[in-house]
């Protein structure tokens, strides 16, 4: 691995490739168990998406319920930038409603799904193959007819057999879809099959080239960015993902993580995204307190000590020069500053940074006596708060004086 300015911005270029970012906070992510939003919540959430350069909205199941069908109208009606997206099952009216629910966005998908898995179809679905292949022809045509941006999932396309997957997106692309859609379902897929499904696909379907490929992925092994990152690799240009990672039982893949992890391995990886990654931290905010999930404290990107150093060795290495052990900078994803958190592992040179922080000068006698005073402390509360470093500061002076 080659060591490289890590926390330089990447350049952009014409060699870079853009990929594509839908996010589905309001729909996939609103599915998440108790993570229901109201129509404003909705809206505040959909304007961020917008201004921080989100490609894709999905703003909703518009067939699901009233609210949800108005919510999705209310996003296209206002949104300026991002194509809304409303999510349909391969059903006549499913569709319609999608239809009518886009029709006022600058632009509008319609994004229509249907199982293609033998599980799937023998148990819940209770489909033929050559069944489920006549439904894709007529329902991604009949969404044709009516927006220009149609997007066909192959919903647990990850255990589907390649023959059969293939025949599938065939007949999505003859019908006029302009995206497909290969989502890990289940999160089951690991990032090698996921990568080498893409490639096969794109290999042997004919006309692949006349859609963008996307990848989907749920995080139920804790591999849903791997997979992500490996279905890009595979050609897809379009990745699906959350704000913190929202979702189905273990989420959805986090926009966070793959805007940052293409952003600051842009040395291995030749692509990019439209997305301002300094609004990341007011995303995950927003979302957090929209959804009232809280967001995990060591999450990568955004959680609480995301940028948070306890260690003495690394809290002496980060005064000295923050690429010793931060790979990106706290002002990159929108923080003002690294948290040097101070606790029975901090050591001098952390505790004197911070003394000048508060506007505490002490002689070296004074300094000794308070660090002693902190590491005593430290080990028995599990915060230390700059008010109790100022009392241990008053309590030394306060001592001096007897
Ligand atoms: O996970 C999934 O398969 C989905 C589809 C509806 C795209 O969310
Ligand atoms: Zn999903």
């Amino acid at each position: 691995m080659t060591t490289t300015a890590t926390t330089t911005p990447p350049a952009t270029g014409a060699s870079r490739e853009r990929v594509i970012v839908f996010d589905t906070t309001l729909r996939d992510g609103e599915q998440c168990p108790g993570a229901t939003m109201t129509l404003d919540e909705k809206l505040a959430v959909a304007d961020l998406l917008d201004t921080m350069g989100v490609d894709v909205i999905e703003a909703g199941f518009p067939i699901a319920s009233i609210g949800d069908f108005e919510a999705v109208s209310e996003i296209a009606r206002r949104t300026k930038r991002a194509t809304i997206a409303g999510l349909a099952r391969a059903i006549p009216a499913d569709i319609a409603r999608a239809g009518e629910a886009v029709r006022q966005a600058r632009q509008g998908r319609i994004h229509t799904f249907v199982s293609t898995s033998p599980i799937h179809l023998v148990h819940q679905m209770r489909k033929t193959e050559d069944e489920v292949i006549e439904i894709i022809l007529k329902t991604v045509a009949q969404a044709r007819d009516l927006v220009a941006d149609v997007e066909w999932s192959a919903m647990d396309a990850t255990r589907t057999s390649i023959d059969y997957l293939c025949r599938c997106v065939e007949a999505a692309i003859k019908a006029g879809a302009t995206t497909i859609n290969l989502p890990d379902t289940v999160g089951y897929a690991t990032p090698g099959e996921y990568r080498d499904m893409f490639r096969q696909v794109r290999e042997r379907v004919p006309n692949a080239d006349k859609a963008v490929f996307s990848v989907h992925c749920h995080n139920d092994l804790g591999l849903a960015i791997a997979n992500s990152l490996a279905g890009i690799e595979g050609g897809a240009r379009q990745v699906e993902c959350t704000i913190n990672g929202i979702g189905e039982r273990a989420g959805n893949a986090a926009l966070e993580e793959i805007v940052m992890a293409i952003r600051t391995r842009a040395d291995v990886m030749p692509y990019e995204t439209g997305i301002e990654s300094q609004m990341l931290t007011r995303a995950s905010k927003l979302v957090s307190h929209a959804t009232n999930f809280p967001v995990q404290f060591n999450k990568a990107i955004v959680g609480r000590n995301a940028f948070a150093h306890e260690s003495g060795i690394h809290q002496d290495g980060m005064l000295k020069h923050a690429e010793t052990y931060e790979i990106m900078t706290p002002a990159s994803v929108g923080l003002s500053k690294t948290n040097l958190v101070m606790g029975k592992h901090s050591g001098r040179a952390a505790f004197r940074s911070k003394l000048d922080e508060l506007g505490l000068t002490l002689s070296d006698n004074q300094f000794q006596d308070v660090f002693e005073r902190f590491k005593a402390l430290a080990d028995r509360k599990k915060h230390v708060y700059d008010e109790d470093i100022e009392a241990l500061v008053d309590e030394n002076l306060a001592t001096a004086h007897d």
